[in-house]
């Protein structure tokens, strides 16, 4: 293989070496399988295909300096793949077999995972889906779970570069009592028109609202919201929005340095109130937000003057990669070492 260019890797897909597969069958899963194929054969007539049963996780994994490489939380990854799946009514993926999956799939491919300090990682997704054939609405008799990885860059272009968001009223990611707490595919086919037209508009994704209301922050693309005022970390609580295993974190990591946290729910005009502002999530890391536009009511909120992150947001950023990476001691005992 010729090395990559680590340094510049985008948040895409590169092929690897190998994936781990595992089928439940018969009321049962079977043992991990190691495929080097990046495709899967499947009946035409799967619930997954059809009606969407299906669910994935994302994390990652990251070289230390140490030349050890480290995973960041991925028990909170199979708890939550167990809750989406539950959300679904899929067969739940045991969490011990998640965890010997994914030590599989990462040793297996250590030679993707980007070296300490290019600012890459190994990102790893597992997928679980409606395997078996139905044609009527009810979920599968049989699900397939795989995991593959792929190193991947920075998902908001520049990493820790401030990037604009667009307030999106006209479109909803989930309903209140919807699946939007799961981490199911069809959260994102629902949401692809609003970040398209984010995008298309120069805006690196897009800001939802509480659907009922439209007087809430939600969250931002794939990635949840947080602002900084008077040295209290705020993040909204809502019914609709996936639980961020980073976000979770920086409630952590802020109350250690001395910060306060707040998990409410966040008006939109609050907006106006921060003085640095956010999105965080495993693909985004922290990017963080320089304006957010909110066309209906002609308003502009602007951060980070100066273009540069705010002096807490960059605190927490480097105190969260510190420990992702083994810079820092892991207190938290949030990182486990392959
Ligand atoms: N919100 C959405 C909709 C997401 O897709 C993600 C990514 O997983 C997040 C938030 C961030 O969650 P986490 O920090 O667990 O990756
Ligand atoms: C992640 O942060 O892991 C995500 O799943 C975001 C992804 C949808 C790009």
């Amino acid at each position: 293989m010729e090395a990559p260019d680590w340094k510049n890797l985008p948040f895409g897909y590169m092929k690897t070496d190998y994936n781990v597969r595992c089928h439940y069958r018969n009321g049962k899963w079977g043992e991990l399988e190691i495929s080097s194929s990046e495709y899967i054969d499947i009946h035409i007539a799967a619930t997954g295909l059809h009606y969407g049963q299906e669910a994935f996780e994302g994390l990652k994994a990251y070289m230390g300096k140490d030349g050890r490489v480290r995973l960041f939380r991925w028990e909170e990854n199979a708890k939550r793949l167990i809750l989406s799946a539950g959300g679904i009514i899929m067969a739940p993926f045991p969490y011990e077999l998640f965890r010997e999956a994914l030590y599989k799939v990462v040793e297996l491919n250590r030679r993707f995972v980007p070296p300490y300090g290019s600012g890459a990682s190994l990102y790893i997704r597992p997928l679980l889906y409606g395997s078996g054939a139905e044609v009527g609405v009810k979920p599968a008799s049989e699900y397939t779970f795989l995991v593959f990885v792929t190193p991947v860059g920075p998902y908001f272009k520049g990493g820790v570069k401030p990037v604009d968001m667009l307030i999106c009223r006209d479109i909803d990611r989930a309903a209140p009592k919807g699946t939007g707490i799961y981490k199911v595919g069809g959260n994102y086919a629902a949401s692809m028109r609003a970040i398209i037209a984010a995008r298309d508009g120069g805006y690196a994704n897009t800001i939802f609202l509480d659907a009922r209301e439209k007087k809430y922050i939600d969250e931002c693309g794939p990635a949840n919201f947080f602002g900084i005022r008077d040295n209290t970390y705020v993040t909204p609580k809502s019914e609709s929005i996936l639980n961020s295993i980073t976000n979770m974190s920086l409630l952590d990591i802020a109350a250690s340095l001395g910060m306060k946290t707040e998990r409410r729910q966040v008006p939109v005009e609050e907006l106006g109130m921060f003085e640095e502002a956010g999105a965080c999530g495993t693909a985004a890391v922290i990017s963080p937000i320089r304006k957010i536009v909110d066309p209906e009511n002609n308003i502009i909120y602007e951060y980070c003057r100066d273009g540069q992150p705010g002096p807490l947001t960059m605190k927490l950023y480097n105190k969260l990669t510190a420990l992702q990476c083994g810079d820092e001691e892991d207190t938290f005992g949030w990182v486990s070492i392959l």
